[in-house]
């Protein structure tokens, strides 16, 4: 059984695995036969990538979101996907909270400002006032694992909390209407992609935060610059299009807290993610039933 890796993931259980190869780039520069499973950790897996590896039979993709993962190609190739769900719901929340709560106080301007030595006078600027949390509405388009955390979390900094699922809670375009905080947790899908369009974007009121730690393509990203570029509304981005490009017009706006896909990156969540990823590898080696099969 030959198994290849993108990358070797954190945490003990990795030591459990069977020899794996790691790949020095993906995708590899020629076939590769003989390769029975595939570890990838966010990387494209499309028709391309499964034609160089001719006897694939699992692709274990690291993370909870698999849109990466081309699965109906897998499908049609008697390739089996699994995912890494369930163990990071609390790690993704907690850094939606610390984007809330970023955008809504200021608090990286409000490092900058200190840091270039702006803080002469006891009393701050008037453009680092922010908004309370407590009284104002969150609004989350999906309410799934990560997005029931979050609104635990919100409603201890007593926050009210609305939602938009597909056939339940507000429409979305009420949700957006009323929100003061738009938070995004629903899986990207061809139903999901371009969501929060250019049209959705501007029924955000003004002064409102969107925060993105799902997938950058949920929304439109020329749309959502714009209106940043205006100055209309917040956001904290921790996804983007095309990661690891940013949109070189976000990067000297006071308005924007960006952080690089570490929703899930702490040491105990990206341990646990290994930990169920190789539970999945094992039963593919002993031929069992696989725990995270998508
Ligand atoms: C990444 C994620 O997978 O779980 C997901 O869907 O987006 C993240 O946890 C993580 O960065 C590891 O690649």
């Amino acid at each position: 059984m030959r198994i290849v890796a993108t990358q070797k993931l954190p945490g003990s259980a990795w030591d459990e695995l069977p020899k794996v190869d790691l790949l020095d780039v993906w995708p590899p520069p020629a076939r590769l036969s003989g390769v029975q499973a595939l570890i990838a950790a966010v990387t494209r897996i499309g028709v391309a990538e499964l034609d160089l590896l001719p006897d694939l039979q699992l692709v274990a993709n690291y993370g909870v979101g698999y849109d990466t993962v081309d699965v109906m190609a897998c499908r049609e190739r008697g390739i089996s996907v699994t995912n890494t769900p369930g163990v990071l719901d609390a790690a993704v929340a907690d850094l939606t909270l610390a984007l809330i709560l970023a955008c809504r106080r200021h608090l990286v301007a409000s490092d900058r400002f200190v840091r270039a030595g702006l803080w002469r006078r006891s009393w701050a600027r008037p453009e680092l006032l922010g908004h309370d949390l407590a009284g104002s509405t969150l609004g989350l388009v999906g309410m799934g694992r990560i997005g029931s955390q979050v609104a635990l979390r919100a409603e201890a900094f007593g926050m009210h909390v609305a939602f938009h699922r597909r056939d339940d809670g507000l429409p979305l375009d009420e949700l957006l209407r009323t929100a003061d905080v738009v938070s995004l947790h629903v899986p990207l899908t061809p139903e999901t992609r371009g969501l929060i369009s250019r049209k959705q974007l501007a029924l955000l009121g003004d002064g409102a935060t969107l925060v993105n730690t799902a997938r950058g393509a949920i929304v439109d990203e020329d749309a959502l610059v714009d209106e940043l570029v205006s100055g209309r509304i917040s956001a904290g981005l921790d996804v983007f299009v095309e990661e690891p490009l940013i949109p070189e017009r976000l990067l000297d706006l006071p308005n924007v807290v960006l952080t690089p896909h570490v929703a899930s990156a702490t040491l105990e969540t990206r341990a646990a993610m290994t930990r169920v990823l190789v539970d999945n590898v094992l039963a593919f080696v002993s031929g069992e039933p696989l725990p995270n099969a998508v």
